[in-house]
């Protein structure tokens, strides 16, 4: 599988074929050590393939980057190419979203969300992360959901409003690291 787009097109035979989130997990673990070997062949955050039925997006994730806990409302697969990524998994309650499981997904994997996960990523190196994900629909068009960092409300998810909040998100958790790495650093006298 010599390029992306090659590779987007061997996703859109997979599914006009009938496959599902776990043929396309397989294709996508083959397509990370291209992204890995070449991280410069496609731009940072470009929409690699775009349909109907399956959206592709190359992901990277700012040192320390976060998200707020949002759905997608339909499966999708999440590969790592370079660096780490930590899914936080939740569910939702009366009280809001509670936290139920964490995974990290390291580079050269990937795994499988289905259409009811609701989560958040965060990156938790001080290095950037780059990644393949795919979404067996044209996840842009869907309706999703997204909660409120500070008050845990479920609000239709507006995209602006989601980016603002991911730059937030990212700064304070590199505020945090700064602070940490500022405690463990030697003393200088
Ligand atoms: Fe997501």
């Amino acid at each position: 599988m010599p390029s992306l787009k090659e590779f987007a097109s061997a996703c859109k035979q997979c599914i006009d074929d009938g496959g599902g989130p776990a043929e396309i997990r397989e294709l996508v673990q083959q397509a990370l050590s291209i992204q890995a070997i070449n991280p410069k062949q496609v731009e940072i955050d470009e929409i690699v393939y775009r349909s109907e039925d399956l959206f592709i997006v190359s992901l990277a994730q700012p040192p320390h980057g976060e998200t707020p806990i949002h759905d997608h409302g339909i499966w999708g697969v999440i590969g790592i190419a370079e660096g780490s990524e930590e899914n936080i998994f939740f569910r939702q309650t009366d009280l809001g979203p509670v936290e139920v499981s964490r995974r990290m997904v390291n580079a050269g994997e990937a795994i499988i969300l289905g259409p009811d996960v609701i989560h958040k990523i965060r990156n938790p190196c001080a290095t950037g992360s780059l990644g393949l994900h795919v979404y067996g629909g044209d996840l842009p068009r869907g309706k999703r959901h997204m909660w409120h960092p500070a008050t845990g409300e479920r609000l239709l998810l507006e995209q602006s409003r989601f980016e603002g909040w991911c730059e937030e998100l990212t700064a304070a958790g590199e505020a945090n690291y700064g602070h940490l790495a500022q405690l463990a650093a030697p003393s200088a006298t």
